[in-house]
């Protein structure tokens, strides 16, 4: 907490939600050109969830949120605030923040969708967070909810390999009795990177039209290579930066939670960083990149596994289309 702040503010309950389908690599070899040995030597993604054709981001992100709000003793009319991190939101507008708050019965929340891509959950977190130090707000929820399967080409094998669906929330809410939760959040954008990681059409540039869907440009596109060089840089750097800001050794980390984009990149990431394997948290093999959904859902699983404590530090750091890039440190505080 900083001077300027009022209030502390912590996660009290974590939640996810995955559809049920598992599309594995055995799987996609019969639609694209590729194996399961690169798939696994190149990325460590084994198998991906994906929902049925039309479910919307929405209705993973309403479990999510139910099960983060049970954790955390939490009544729908309790909530202030929800932000809804997601690049497949349900529709364009209404958002899908006003969709699950209707569904959940949050009468009393605002709220908004973010963009930030695979950085959204670390951006919204910070926004939930500022919401809830400076007063304004009490108990927010922040739900990173993706239904990639809808923007990617299976037909293209550098990216339907790496993406699946999915949803993860955390509910942040003021500490009343003071106790530090979210230390520090340093948060970077750099327009350089709209070249390598975009989906062209669908917005005002390029609006749908028939030529738009012939040439593909409702679909992900991605300079792999590229990112992948970012990516190291950026989310090395960041976390370093968030540490030695906050006089924090990589050994007083209990568990550092990358965005899941590559198992490669976390690696590197965590040597660059200096962090051991056993401080890493790694969801990717079972869901691939679900991108808003990466990071709080490996904190649910890694909750309920019993490997996070109360008071123990906890590090988040992402990566994504834009740039942007940021990393959070905090104190556990779920079930505190
Ligand atoms: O989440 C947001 C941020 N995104 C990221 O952080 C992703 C960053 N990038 C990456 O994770 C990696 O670049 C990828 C996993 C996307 C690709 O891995 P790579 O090691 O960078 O492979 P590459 O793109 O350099 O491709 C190497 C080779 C190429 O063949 P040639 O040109 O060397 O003959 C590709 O055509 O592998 C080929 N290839 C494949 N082969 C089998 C590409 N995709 C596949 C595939 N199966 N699915």
């Amino acid at each position: 907490m900083t001077a300027r702040t009022l209030f502390s503010a912590g996660i009290t309950g974590t939640g996810m939600s995955f559809p049920e389908k598992i599309l594995s690599n055995a799987d996609l070899e019969k639609m694209v050109e590729t194996n399961d040995q690169w798939i696994v030597e190149r990325t460590g993604i084994k198998e991906r969830r994906i929902v049925e054709p039309g479910t919307p981001a929405s209705v993973h992100g309403i479990e999510a949120a139910k099960q983060a709000m049970a954790m955390a003793g939490a009544q729908p009319e309790e909530i202030d605030l929800i932000v809804v991190p997601t690049v497949t939101p349900d529709m364009l507008f209404p958002s899908t923040c006003c969709i699950i708050q209707e569904a959940l019965g949050c009468k009393n929340a605002w709220g908004y969708d973010l963009i930030a891509a695979c950085s959204g959950f670390v951006f919204a977190l910070q926004t939930a967070r500022a919401q809830v130090e400076s007063g304004a707000v009490k108990k927010a929820l922040v739900i990173g909810t993706e239904v990639m399967s809808s923007i990617v080409d299976y037909t293209d094998r550098n990216t339907c390999i790496l993406f699946g669906d999915g949803a993860g929330a955390v509910v942040v809410e003021r500490l009343e009795d003071g106790r530090e939760g979210i230390i520090d959040t340093i948060n970077h954008i750099d327009g350089v990177g709209g070249k390598f990681l975009y989906q062209k059409a669908g917005g005002s540039l390029h609006p749908a039209t028939h030529e738009t869907i012939d040439a593909k440009m409702h679909f992900i596109h991605q300079e792999g290579r590229e990112v992948y060089k970012y990516a190291v840089k950026g989310m090395a750097g960041v976390t370093q930066e968030v540490l030695e800001k906050n006089g924090v050794a990589g050994s007083d980390v209990k568990l550092f939670v990358a965005h899941q984009a590559n198992l490669r990149i976390i690696e590197h990431v965590a040597r660059k960083v200096g962090l051991s394997e056993e401080q890493v948290a790694l969801t990717i093999h079972r869901f691939g990149n679900t991108t808003s959904a990466t990071i709080p859902s490996a904190l649910h699983i890694y909750h309920e596994q019993g490997m996070l404590e109360p008071g123990d530090l906890v590090v988040l750091c992402a990566f994504g289309a834009g740039f942007t890039w940021g990393a959070t440190l905090l104190r556990w505080t779920v079930g505190a």
